[in-house]
């Protein structure tokens, strides 16, 4: 069942305490609950009614699955006030305004909608159906267009909307349209058996451009936040003290945060490891391209390697020392492709398009620039190269290398470059090292670093 996670009763209970706070049903009041599934929330309004001694408002629940509309339906045969409705939420018309919206919508990336008729219907209807939207994004707008100009809404979500760059609408929308009144990021085992990372939003149609947002983040720390209207990561603005602390940047860590090496021609300089002849073997080294790394997956045996005409110090080698390699390069298909490039011009046609970086053979820490999802890998040796497809990493100790790179996988510095780094054309983040190095890096991750053994 496409997006069907059901809402444990203990969360249902405080979302429907912050929906009612101060604001009571009275007798003619509706609610909605859209995606309404088995009816968790509906239960959980039910309940409050009950303990609270309070008539139920009028419920509708919209849910599309045809088994779980019967299921629901079936549950609360004995309210009246219960109606259940079998459609889909987002392209029915919005004919009722709720005073009371309540609900867990769908989780269900634009990569995992089927058909593309449906994705253009809604892209034609919602103004945050940008990029790589997500159903639930979808939800939100509806329901504002549906919410009654004193009506709250309480909505549990996967938290990214609060930073990704596809639901900058989205973000500009809520801005406009409502007072975001709370922003509660729920535990990650508020679903059993899930790993979620949940944002409890509480949004009144009222707008209050006075009030700033009621922010509890998960460490436990309460705030207020004065979000931006224009659209931009909401996240900074939620941790603002996090990281206006004393915690380092990455850049204050690091000796480097660079691009790999660029030759301007790695048709003459990168080759299959095992075809190398074997008098150009003390002239390479392994190598390894963006294309061999692959999300999620071990650090892999590099299958290529670089020669490389200079010292591990960093000079270009002389003409005269540079024998079997120097011979290689110069014949005349080579020669000619390497006096090509445009760096030939004003270095040795045998050098590399950038210089060769000494600090490049140190232990480190290897990345794509450009991502699906941002991942590192180790290169506890320091002896491989990364081509310019892969940046790389060198902490000023050696020692917080595996600290910092598993620190770097860990859901924290994910969102902050989610929220921070921009996204290429096809949606892909861009890791640039100038927004890299700007990474709060908890003091924490560079403590918990062994000490380094006296020399
Ligand atoms: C995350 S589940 C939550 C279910 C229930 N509200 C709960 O909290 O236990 C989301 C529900 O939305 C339903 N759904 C998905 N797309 C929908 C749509 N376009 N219109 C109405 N319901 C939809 C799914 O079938 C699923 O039951």
């Amino acid at each position: 069942m496409k997006g069907h996670v059901p809402t444990p009763d203990d969360l249902v209970d405080s979302m429907v305490a912050r929906l009612f706070a101060s604001n009571e049903p009275v007798p003619g009041d509706s609610l909605l609950d859209p995606g309404c599934g088995g009816g968790a929330f509906i239960a959980g309004v039910l309940r409050w009614c009950e303990a609270n001694g309070v008539a139920p408002p009028r419920i509708t629940g919209v849910e599309l699955n045809p088994s779980l509309a019967a299921k629901a339906r079936k549950r609360f045969a004995d309210y009246p006030a219960v109606r259940i409705v079998q459609a889909n939420y987002l392209l029915s018309p919005v004919t009722t305004s709720y005073r009371f919206i309540i609900g867990n919508p769908p989780y269900v990336s634009l990569a995992n909608l089927g058909g593309n008729v449906q994705r253009d219907s809604y892209r034609k209807r919602f103004t945050s159906a940008r990029g790589r939207f997500d159903l639930y994004m979808l939800f939100f707008e509806r329901s504002i267009d549906a919410l009654a100009p004193n009506g709250r809404l309480v909505f549990i979500t996967p938290e990214k909307f609060l930073y990704v760059s596809s639901a900058k609408e989205l973000r500009r929308l809520l801005a406009a349209r409502t007072f975001v009144a709370s922003i509660h990021l729920a535990p990650e085992d508020a679903f059993p058996g899930f790993t979620t990372y949940p944002a409890i939003t509480t949004l009144d149609r009222q707008t209050d451009e006075q009030t700033p947002t009621a922010v509890r983040l998960r460490c436990g720390t309460a705030r207020h936040a004065q979000l931006p209207g224009d659209g931009e990561s909401w996240w900074p603005y939620l941790m603002a003290e996090q990281t206006a602390n004393d915690d380092p940047l990455l850049g204050d860590v690091c000796v480097r945060v660079s691009a790999g090496v660029a030759t301007g021609a790695d048709d003459v300089f990168v080759r299959a490891i095992a075809e190398l002849p074997a008098q150009l073997r003390s002239f390479a080294k392994p190598a390894v391209a963006g294309r061999d790394l692959a999300t999620g997956m071990p650090f892999p045996t590099p299958h290529r390697a670089i020669l490389i005409p200079y010292r591990d110090t960093g000079e270009l080698l002389p003409r005269a020392d540079l024998g079997a390699l120097g011979r290689h390069l110069a014949s005349p298909s080579l020669k000619e492709a390497l006096e090509r490039r445009s760096c030939a011009e004003r270095k040795p046609w045998y050098a590399f398009h950038d210089n060769f970086p000494p600090d490049i053979l140190r232990p480190k820490i290897l990345f794509k620039d450009i991502t699906k999802e941002p991942f590192f890998w180790v290169d506890r040796t320091g002896d491989v190269i990364p081509l310019h497809s892969v940046y790389y990493i060198v902490p000023e100790r050696g020692d917080q290398l595996d600290a910092l790179c598993e620190w770097l996988n860990g859901p924290e510095a994910s969102r902050w470059l989610e929220a921070n780094c921009q996204r290429a054309a096809n949606g892909f983040l861009r890791l640039q090292s100038s927004v890299l190095r700007r990474l709060p890096v908890p003091a924490h991750v560079l403590a918990q670093a062994p000490m380094r053994m006296a020399a």
